[in-house]
């Protein structure tokens, strides 16, 4: 079969072909319906010093997908042959302290698909029977494929109360979308955006923010004071960037939340932590999704058929145009780029 791969500890990724994997105890082989490119996808491309301290070339990437299971091996019951599922990226040890206590999205011993193991940028793979989730046919594939992702999302908005609300999610690329789509299924009074790229901005607008802002060139606080001068009830930071932490401080109402899913360049940032601590603020650090209960968040949302997320895919390609697929994230100028398979 063909593989997108890192072959060498280099820039780049090619198409290389390898044997068929072959299905083994505890795991079940998918054939590939679609794939996303996720963030993570061209930091491995790029070959930044995070990707070149973790991942062993040579190495299939690629962690958000989705088809149809063709194969189980031994011991797997609760998945069968023609499920339809989606990939969970993080595979976890089921025994450590977390993962006995609930938390395996914590799991200290956790492995990422197409990162410490082969992932799912080819026409087959094959994971443990848990990280294929199943999902309602109803799904198209070329949004199943990225639940991984929106699973970031449902639990960053999940952890703090939405319905109601007026909620301000900062950083529009492909999981602030997200986000603001869930906040809007979930019944959120007002869902407001910030984003420095109009092309981002315009999808913003299209999932169902009510107003998306430009921090460089509008008075974000000013305008967030004005429409809600008791402050913002949750603010979902998903830039990365520390003017959003700040911004975050500053508009949140006392007694609110700021869920913290954006990863800053700088491990070391300053906030006001007095004001925080007498505004009473709930500060959520989250990471991948909850294992399982985001999941099951995540199937009621796409069930219930209420997420727009349509206006997110704005590539879908054949997975051998992988070079253009990465090139156009490279130029941001892309929500998500979705993979299909087809021989
Ligand atoms: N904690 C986790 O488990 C986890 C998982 C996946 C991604 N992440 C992080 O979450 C964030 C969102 O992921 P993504 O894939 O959507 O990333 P992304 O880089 O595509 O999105 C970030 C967006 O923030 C915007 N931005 C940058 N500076 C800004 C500013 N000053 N004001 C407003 N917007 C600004 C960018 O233009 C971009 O659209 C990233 O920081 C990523 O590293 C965390
Ligand atoms: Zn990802
Ligand atoms: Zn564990």
């Amino acid at each position: 079969m063909k593989a997108i791969a890192k072959t060498r500890p280099e820039p780049g990724v090619e198409i290389i072909e390898v044997p068929e994997p072959a299905v083994r105890a505890g795991h079940v082989k998918i054939k590939l319906e679609a794939a996303s490119v996720c963030g993570t996808d061209l930091h491995i491309y790029n070959w930044d010093a995070w990707s070149a301290s973790r991942i062993k070339p040579p190495r299939i990437i690629g962690h958000e997908f989705c088809g149809t299971i063709v194969e189980v091996g031994d011991g797997v019951t609760e998945r069968s042959v023609g499920d339809f599922v989606a990939s969970e990226s993080h595979i976890v040890c089921g025994h450590c302290l977390q993962c006995r206590m609930g938390q395996a999205h914590v799991c200290v011993n956790t492995q990422i698909l197409g990162v410490d193991v082969d992932g799912g940028f080819a026409s087959h793979a094959v994971i443990p029977w848990e990280n294929a989730r199943p999902t309602p046919k109803t799904v198209s594939p070329l949004i199943a494929a990225f639940q991984d992702a929106l699973g970031n999302a449902v639990h960053t908005a999940y952890s703090g109360p939405i319905e109601g609300c007026n909620i301000l999610v900062t950083g529009m690329g492909p999981i602030g979308q997200f986000a603001v789509s869930v906040c809007k299924a979930a019944g959120a009074n007002a869902v407001y955006a910030t984003e420095i790229s109009e092309y981002r901005a315009d999808i913003a607008r299209q999932v169902g923010a009510d107003r998306v802002f430009n921090p460089t060139s509008e008075d974000v606080v000013g305008e967030l004071n004005r429409l809600h001068p008791g402050g913002i009830d949750g603010v979902l930071e998903m830039s990365g960037h520390p003017s959003q932490l700040s911004l975050a401080c500053n508009v949140v109402r006392p007694g609110g939340r700021i869920s913290l899913l954006g990863v800053y360049a700088n491990n070391e940032q300053s906030i006001p932590v007095n004001d925080l601590i007498f505004k009473g603020i709930d500060i959520h650090a989250i990471v991948g999704r909850r294992l399982w209960d985001t999941w099951d968040q995540m199937s009621a949302l796409l069930e219930g058929g209420k997420l727009m997320l349509e206006p997110v895919v704005t590539h879908v390609m054949h997975f051998t145009q992988f070079q253009e697929a990465m090139e156009l994230m490279k130029a941001g100028k892309a929500g998500k780029v979705v993979f299909t398979f087809e021989e």
